[in-house]
């Protein structure tokens, strides 16, 4: 039977339409090999949409997503756009996409590929095989808590406030969704809190701890963040999926990404529980070297292959996309951004073309 599904494409600015132009091509080739069926359609999203409407987010792009099986973003962004008010800037389509949606939860992996060992700073025989999920919460914690602002005292000094809190129910549906992302990887999740000092973090542990008598199949453990962050770049091997709240996982999230030492290989998804997931590459939309065929679009690529096993629960075409990357690296090919001696520099479309090849077995 052939399994249908209506994607929504959000190119955006910069390179973003040169990479989504590649990624569309090997997912019909994969959806073809998988009896999958992709209803493509289109929809702006930042500097475009700011361009074609005056808004970074027209309502018509929101409801298009939230229509959706799942939505491909590719990123937002430029200099064009830099002088505008922060509520019409393309930054802002982004935030209102996530709000839109209800994404609570970001998933943001950090893989070492063996072909671009030499690409990351540390030692490898310390980054060699990491493969690590870092589950975020993204809607709660101290960014939203109340009160926050910066207020006068009564003697007349300023005093800046931010609170740190968490509902049981929101800790429980990211916990939910940590688990179930261990459960579809190495079966490991560690719990990252500061519960030796956090009143926050000490209901975060009694929460996740709760929720994993659910999961029995998924080994449980719990470190301080302070830890966590010496671990991460002391062993990094250690860790299969985290799971932590917003702050402390916006550090983390970015601390494992650099592990791996090349931003355009990295791919990401936010995830809510009615809505559509997101996935999208974690880097910008790189307008220095837009428009010229130069852009890495293998995040975006494994950002699709994100969509098919986290979005549309298709493990074997994830899979396929996923092994058609290493396949491309291990014969060589390289956009400038992972390029090192002796490799085959190619373009982006170029790079669009191999993974095909790869994928048809030529
Ligand atoms: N999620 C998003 O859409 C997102 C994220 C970060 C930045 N931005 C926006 O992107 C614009 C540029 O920001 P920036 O320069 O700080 O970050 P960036 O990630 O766009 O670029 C940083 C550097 O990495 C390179 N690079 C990034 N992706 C690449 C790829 N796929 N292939 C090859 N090289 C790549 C760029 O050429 C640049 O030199 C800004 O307007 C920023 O607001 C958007």
């Amino acid at each position: 039977m052939v399994q249908q599904y209506r994607i929504t494409l959000l190119p955006g600015d910069g390179i973003g339409p040169e990479i989504m132009a590649v990624t569309v091509k090997v997912l019909e080739v994969v959806a073809q090999q998988e009896h999958i069926e992709f209803s493509f359609q289109e929809a702006p999203i930042g500097g475009a949409a700011i361009d074609a409407t005056g808004v970074p987010l027209p309502d018509e792009t929101l409801e298009m997503c939230r229509q959706s099986d799942a939505v491909l973003l590719a990123a937002i962004g430029g200099y064009k756009w830099d002088d505008l008010p922060a509520n019409l800037r393309p930054e802002a389509g982004l935030l209102g996409l996530r709000a839109g949606l209800k994404l609570f939860a970001n998933l943001r992996p950090a893989k070492i590929l063996p072909q671009l060992l030499d690409a990351s700073t540390l030692k490898p025989e310390v980054v060699n095989g990491v493969d690590i999920m870092v589950v975020r919460e993204l809607t709660g914690g101290i960014y939203f808590g109340q009160p926050k602002g910066i207020f006068t005292t009564e003697s007349g000094e300023k005093r800046g406030v931010n609170t740190m809190a968490y509902t049981e129910s929101e800790i429980d549906r990211i916990g939910e969704v940590a688990f179930a992302t261990a459960q579809k990887r190495g079966g490991k999740l560690c719990s990252v809190d500061k519960a030796n000092v956090l009143e926050v973090s000490q209901l975060w542990r009694q929460r996740i701890t709760e929720l994993g008598k659910k999961y029995p199949d998924v080994e449980l453990s719990h470190m301080y963040v302070d830890n966590a962050a010496m671990q991460l770049v002391r062993n990094p091997k250690q860790f299969d999926t985290i799971v932590t709240g917003n702050l402390f996982g916006d550090i983390l999230s970015d601390a494992a990404a650099m592990l791996t030492g090349s931003i355009g290989m990295l791919p990401s998804a936010s995830l809510g529980s009615d809505n559509p997931g997101v996935f999208e590459p974690v880097h910008g939309s790189a307008p220095d070297i837009a428009g010229q065929n130069k852009a890495n679009p293998l995040a975006q690529v494994l950002s699709a292959a994100m969509m098919l096993r986290y979005g549309l629960n298709q493990p074997v075409a994830a899979e396929k996309l996923e092994a058609a990357v290493l396949q491309v690296l291990e014969q060589g090919d390289r956009t400038g951004d992972i390029m090192s001696e002796g490799k085959h520099l190619v373009g982006c479309q170029e790079m669009g073309d191999a993974l095909i090849k790869v994928l048809v077995g030529k």
